[in-house]
């Protein structure tokens, strides 16, 4: 049997396998508060990103390294390819961590070795070993995954795995990269892999997985009862395609259901020791962090952190919530740290109220970011009669999205109305460059501002969604807005929260043009889709 830590270890990848998702793109500002949320929300493993794809990605991985991985912090983790070039700079950008690993993978399955890596099962298992080896001359903590070894023959991954623990891997990670298996397969695989390879025992076991079946999370649970001890997931269950494993459903699965999985740990059913380190009051936190940051809207219905996921409709059940919660909810909303319509402020709060609700929410802020943030909260309650957390989270991961950008918006009037053509003039300032101004007509106040833009950035790109809620309840509430714009094929989002949506959507169309122009700066390697190549380490 494989390693057991006595509980389940949750490594996030929500920096890597998240960013990868279409359109979810993070810059620097943005990937450190995700990464110090994830430290206080209590994960094992923060995967910080592929060093090697880009200057910007070896930067943000080493920041993570140096600010967020403290002694008693999360082990900071970069992934690599099995290469050398890969593996050193891997090694570099995690340096400053107390606590660091390298994660190297390289694909096991015949249809990946001839189509993608075009090598043999001999070369594979020859190339293993030496960059296992090589990894661990520069770090302790190695992790060895075998790609796409939900479709692998068995056989061989036992062949590969043992290899990588006679090399020094630590921690085996068995992907199922493609979501192709279902749960009793994967962990019916795990449990064969405990029985077959015969070093298993030097190895904590972990898996990965892609929900293209929506069965990813149900693939995990299965797998922990087989002996699987680290879990790779990301919040909200952002990723490749379909996305990953959700991290909120795997660890509130767990925490809900403890007396059934308890005894897979050698633990009796009533055990109250929890089965993850993840502090739950953290994720619904983390969770609108998360989306606000990458622009992936998370869908109401979605398990543990959509908006419905708490909200009773029906008559029946609201009656029957009232007289005994445990009628019709299996989770209490506050062990997610969802404090319904709490309000905290308003018009006459001061400064040091504003830091202290912002400290208790987690936010440490420094003087400059804290003074920009109560000038926002003061215009906001100035429009608005209480601000609630959620209008201050709102205040808050807009001031991370918008460092150094090269476009600001600088002025947004809207004229419309049922007799009158929807007008939006709109004024930009570019980095270095003078204010411009454009003025169109659209078919509504939102598309005549988007209209406008365009006209000023001068950039061919598409509007291909666009998508607004509220933050709280009430008409006077701020409605949150998400832009997707798509230039020669690639997604780039925005995010912004005003009390008024057409200057919101302004403001996130902005916030995507600005991180579209930021990643034509930046090219970028894809550590799954492109070539290994020996040379040409693309850091600083
Ligand atoms: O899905 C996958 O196989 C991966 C590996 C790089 C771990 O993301
Ligand atoms: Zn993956």
């Amino acid at each position: 049997m494989a390693k057991d830590p006595g509980r389940v270890l949750i490594f996030d990848t929500t920096l890597r396998d998240g960013e990868q998702s279409p359109g979810a793109s993070l810059n620097l500002e943005e990937k450190l508060a995700i990464a110090q949320q994830l430290a206080r929300l209590g994960v094992d493993v923060i995967e910080a990103g592929f060093p090697f794809a880009s200057q910007g990605d070896f930067a943000a991985v080493q920041k993570i390294a140096e600010i967020v991985g403290g002694d008693e912090g999360p082990v900071i983790c970069g992934l690599a390819r099995a290469s050398k070039a890969d593996i050193q700079a891997c090694g570099e950008a995690i340096l400053p961590a107390p606590k660091k690993r390298i994660h190297t993978f390289i694909a096991t399955s015949d249809i990946h070795l001839e189509h993608k890596l075009r090598k043999t099962r001999k070369e594979v298992l020859e190339i293993v070993p030496e960059m296992v080896q090589f990894a661990r001359s520069l770090v302790d903590d190695v992790e060895f995954s075998c790609e796409d070894a939900g479709r692998s023959d068995p056989e061989f991954l036992f062949e590969v795995i043992e290899q990588a623990i006679a090399a020094g891997a630590g921690t085996i990670n068995i992907p199922d990269t493609v979501g192709y298996t279902t749960p009793s397969e994967f962990g019916e695989l795990i449990s064969l892999i405990n029985k077959n390879v015969p070093n298993i025992n030097e190895a904590i076991l972990s898996v990965h997985g892609h929900n293209d079946l929506g069965l990813a999370v149900a693939n995990f649970l299965e797998a922990v009862k087989s002996g699987a001890r680290q879990l790779e997931c990301t919040i909200n269950g952002i990723g490749e395609r379909a996305g990953n494993a959700a991290l909120e459903e795997l660890v509130m699965g767990l925490h809900v259901r403890r007396s059934y999985f308890n005894p897979y740990f050698g633990r009796e059913p009533d055990c109250p020791t929890p089965l993850t380190a993840v502090r739950t009051e953290e994720i619904t936190k983390t969770s609108r962090l998360v989306s606000n940051l990458t622009g992936m809207v998370v869908q109401p219905n979605k398990a543990i952190v959509g908006a419905n996921a708490f909200a009773h409709e029906s008559g029946i059940h609201q009656d029957g919530v009232l007289k005994n919660r445990l009628t019709y909810e299996i989770v209490d909303a506050r062990t997610i740290g969802l404090n319904k319509n709490r309000i905290s402020l308003g018009k006459l709060s001061g400064r040091s109220a504003v830091r202290a609700r912002l400290e208790e929410l987690g936010y440490d802020l420094n003087r400059e970011d804290l003074n920009e943030a109560f000038t926002r909260f003061k215009e906001l309650a100035d429009r608005k009669r209480d601000i609630s957390d959620r209008d201050l989270e709102a205040i808050v991961s807009e001031q991370v999205q918008q460092p150094e950008s090269r476009f600001q918006l600088r002025h947004v009037q809207v004229s419309c109305g049922t007799s009158l053509k929807p007008t939006a003039t709109i004024t930009l300032s570019e980095q270095g460059g003078e204010e411009q101004t454009a003025v169109s007509i659209g078919t509504g106040p939102v598309d005549a501002v988007c209209r406008a833009l365009h006209i000023l950035c001068g950039e061919s790109n598409e509007l291909v969604e666009f998508s607004v809620k509220s933050v709280t309840e009430g008409i006077d509430a701020i409605g949150e807005v998400t832009i997707r714009l798509r230039s020669e094929g690639k997604l780039y989002s925005g995010h912004s929260a005003d009390t008024d949506v057409v200057v919101a959507s302004a403001q996130a169309y902005v916030n995507a043009l600005n991180r579209l122009l930021d990643s034509q700066l930046k090219a970028s390697i894809h550590p799954q889709k492109d070539e290994v190549k020996a040379e040409g380490i693309a850091r600083i």
